[in-house]
């Protein structure tokens, strides 16, 4: 598996929710250029991952353009993460992202996708469902083998959603499998590297004190998201994007172990879970998986990330 090149430009595919927005403030925020940022659906609904992507880029100035992507998965259904995470995918103690109307860009984001492989772009850091990069791979094999994939998804223990399965992965099992059948070089950031990575409600207290309107939303952003597992928002909550965000920005936050790495698609009770075999010997590694994290440097990342898109020092 290829190291991942230092300082590369990077595209990033999300689905929008909180995490997905802290993830994109982080790597702006660490000076990284971002060439493109592309949704799919996942944490909400398409046109609300739409609203919440274009509100952003108003308020965080975000010069990069903005594709829309699937709307469902592969299979024609849609998995949304509403029961969680409410109507906008971004659960919130007070403050919303306004509803935004700006159209994204006319390009479509698997074509808009290929055109910057094509022009010499490498890293892909996908933070939801695999929808656009199974289309993208399907649609241009050749450029399976140029991707570097940070992918959050899959766990190699427990899920979240169901059981045995992490959300992005159970959204769409089959872009799973086929972005791994097309051998792109995938690193997995899954739920037992994040759940090592955690906030509570307490680490709002900085934006809280910071001056403006961005400042005050992403402090009500944060504490809703800390309040997911637990309304006093004391029990820490595991940060998911934002930990493959800071694999990106600094590979050294995350060790890898290289393995086997499979999507369950038949399973009733276990669909979508990724299936892990670590030993070399029984089967050809063919991802890298997350493990231990940085977690001290992560939380620095990702708090000092939001503080600088709070403060504009960033923009
Ligand atoms: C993943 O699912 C989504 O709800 C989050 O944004 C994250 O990408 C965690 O399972
Ligand atoms: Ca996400």
């Amino acid at each position: 598996m290829r190291d991942l090149p230092p300082g590369a430009p990077v595209w990033i595919d999300c689905d929008m929710g909180f995490d997905d927005l802290a993830a994109v403030l982080m790597v702006v925020a660490a000076g990284r250029e971002i060439a493109g940022l592309s949704l799919v659906a996942g944490n909400a609904a398409l046109p609300q991952v739409v609203s919440n992507a274009m509100a952003a880029r108003r308020l965080f100035g975000w010069g990069f353009p903005v594709h829309a992507g699937a709307a469902t998965a592969l299979n024609g259904t849609q998995v949304d993460a509403g029961y969680v995470l409410g109507a906008t995918g971004m659960p919130s103690a007070g403050r919303q992202l306004a509803p935004c109307a700006d159209a994204p860009d006319s390009r479509e984001a698997v074509a808009a996708l290929a055109g910057w492989l094509d022009a010499g772009g490498r890293v892909v850091l996908a933070l939801g469902p695999l929808t656009n990069i199974a289309q993208l791979v399907a649609a241009r094999p050749d450029l399976a083998a140029r991707l570097d994939l940070v992918w959050m998804g899959g766990s190699a223990t427990t899920g979240n959603h169901t059981a045995a399965a992490e959300f992005n992965a159970f959204a769409d099992p089959e872009a799973v499998a086929q972005v791994i059948a097309a051998g792109v070089s995938l690193r997995m950031v899954g739920l037992d590297c994040c759940r090592q990575v955690c906030v509570t409600a307490g680490d709002a207290a900085p934006l809280r004190a910071a001056p403006g309107e961005a400042a005050a939303l992403l402090a009500d952003l944060l504490t809703g998201y800390a309040r997911i597992r637990d309304p006093s928002g004391a029990v820490p909550m595991a940060l998911f994007d934002p930990v493959a965000a800071a694999v990106v920005i600094d590979p050294a936050s995350v060790a890898f172990t290289p393995a086997r790495l499979d999507c369950e698609l038949s399973g009733d009770l276990t669909r979508g879970m990724t299936v892990i075999e670590w030993r070399a010997r029984k089967s050809a590694p063919n991802a890298l998986i997350a493990g231990r994290p940085d977690a001290a440097a992560i939380r620095t990342l990702f708090l000092t990330g939001l503080l600088a898109a709070a403060t504009g020092e960033s923009r």
